[in-house]
């Protein structure tokens, strides 16, 4: 039997975001908030996860994958309902049953063991997560007895004027003691407003005599529920705070965080330094000793160490070390630049490989290109690689030296050391070491 198994609710269709997209599935610093909760049970516990779905089921499924066990719920009748569809595969299964939401990405792993030690401690039926705010945003009302103790949730809904006036408030995570949790869930009772209440299991533990602990926080911003996207905003917010702080304190010199935009599926590396209005997406990977931006966008890619990237947009591309790029040039999917390769301003590379030493300063488009070592690639230097069709392939082979305007119509290859006069239409192969020049371009006599 295992500790604490968790139990994420998932399955409401979160009207106020008024998306054609499952609420769950927005995204937060580049990751659907879904994962957030997913990936913290995982720290809690060596369970993997049960994700209650219900609105979009097989689009949250196909997002969190194996990371999660799900379980449906066809009707969304109340997070009372949401919890008892888990019980026929987690009873018996675990000592303590952790339930939280998907849609509050922000609450720590470190607070959920702190609730579950609480309940392990003190053996109580329920450990639960209050929060002292002044602002109720609608949570249910935490009502304590003469003695302090915890009588029960009401919800807003419900709440007696006194009640409203209560400043606890039900952050809706809980701890249970799992055998306890899965002998009453069934007692719950249809509430007024036609749902059943996991909130109401307080007020039955109470009345069976058994203990309900509080963890009291101060801290909203941890338990901020995502309903509407003026939340999501506030959320991503704070997230992308954490993540720059967590950056700034593993070596990383953020110039301005507050216009340093960090996904949290980027790896950095230290001594590396971000310039204003930077965005850093997906899967980028950053060595370390690099400058970036300012005003740069760098999605999906691997940076090597000590490139300087100015104003300029990098997707799907691979950069070695030393490398320089903008301003204002655009890497495009399967760019691949090699050891100290110069990229100026106004130059786009897609799918192509650019060999070590390789220059190309000034506004040029490879495409589907292969080019060696030390070439050089003069101003308004294209590749044709578009016949309407289909795309062909240019080789430049190393030393090369391409003149400024020269057109490689593709399929060209262009020999070790040769060169291209300014303005050539190449159309067919140029053998090594050979100059040509002109439209069509034409070997130079000698
Ligand atoms: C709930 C609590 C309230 C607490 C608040 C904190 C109850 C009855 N009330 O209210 O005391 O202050 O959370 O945010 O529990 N869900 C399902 N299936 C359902 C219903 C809900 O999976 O049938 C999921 C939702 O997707 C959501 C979560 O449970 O992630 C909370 O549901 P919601 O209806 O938003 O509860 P609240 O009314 O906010
Ligand atoms: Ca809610």
């Amino acid at each position: 039997m295992t500790k604490v198994a968790v139990v994420i609710l998932a399955a409401g269709e979160g009207t106020r975001m008024k998306s054609q997209v499952p609420k769950v599935l927005h995204h937060l610093a580049g990751k659907p908030m879904v994962c957030y909760a997913v990936e913290t049970a995982t720290r809690l516990s060596a369970d993997r996860p049960v994700l209650v779905v219900g609105y979009g089921a097989d689009r949250v499924r196909q997002t969190v994958g194996e990371a999660a066990i799900y379980v449906e719920q066809t009707e969304q009748l109340g997070t009372g309902h949401a919890v008892l569809q888990t019980r026929s595969l987690l009873a018996g299964r675990s000592q303590a049953v952790l339930v939280c939401y998907a849609d509050m990405p922000l609450l720590t792993a470190d607070t959920l063991g702190r609730l579950v030690d609480l309940q392990q401690r003190s053996g109580a039926a329920i450990a639960m997560l209050t929060l002292k705010a002044d602002d109720p945003m609608g949570f249910g009302r935490v009502v304590r007895g003469t003695d302090g103790r915890v009588m029960a949730v009401v919800e807003e809904a419900v709440a007696t004027p006194a009640q409203l006036s209560i400043r606890e408030l039900n952050a809706g995570v809980y701890c249970f003691a799992a055998d306890w949790l899965w002998s009453r869930l069934p007692d719950l009772r249809l509430s007024p407003k036609g749902e059943y209440y996991l909130t109401d299991l307080i007020a039955i533990a109470v009345a069976g005599g058994q203990r309900v602990e509080a963890l009291v926080s101060e801290d909203a911003e941890e338990l901020l529920g995502i309903n509407n996207r003026v939340h999501l905003a506030r959320a991503e917010a704070i997230m992308r705070r954490r993540i720059n702080e967590q950056w700034m304190l593993s070596g990383v010199t953020l110039v301005d965080p507050a216009t340093t935009y960090i996904e949290a599926t980027v790896q950095l590396s230290p001594d590396t330094i971000i310039y204003p209005n930077t965005y850093l997406q997906g899967a980028t990977i950053v060595g370390s000793g690099c400058e970036i931006g300012p005003n740069t966008l760098v999605r999906d890619s691997q940076i090597g160490e000590r490139c300087v990237i100015r104003a300029s947009v990098v997707e799907g591309a691979r950069v070695e070390d030393g490398v320089d790029i903008g301003p204002f040039s655009h890497l495009r999917k399967g760019a691949h630049l090699g050891p100290g390769v110069h990229i100026g301003n106004f130059g786009e590379i897609k799918n192509s490989y650019l060999g070590p030493g390789t220059k190309m300063g000034h506004f040029s488009y490879l495409g589907d290109a292969t080019v060696g070592a030390e070439v050089n690639i003069g101003a308004g230097t294209i590749t044709c690689n578009f016949d309407g069709q289909r795309k062909h392939q240019t080789v430049i082979e190393d030393g090369a030296f391409i003149g400024s305007d020269t057109m490689l119509v593709a399929p060209v290859r262009i020999g070790a050391g040769a060169k291209t006069g300014a303005g050539s239409v190449v159309t067919r192969d140029v053998p090594p070491n050979t100059l040509v020049y002109g439209v069509p371009a034409r070997t130079k006599s000698q």
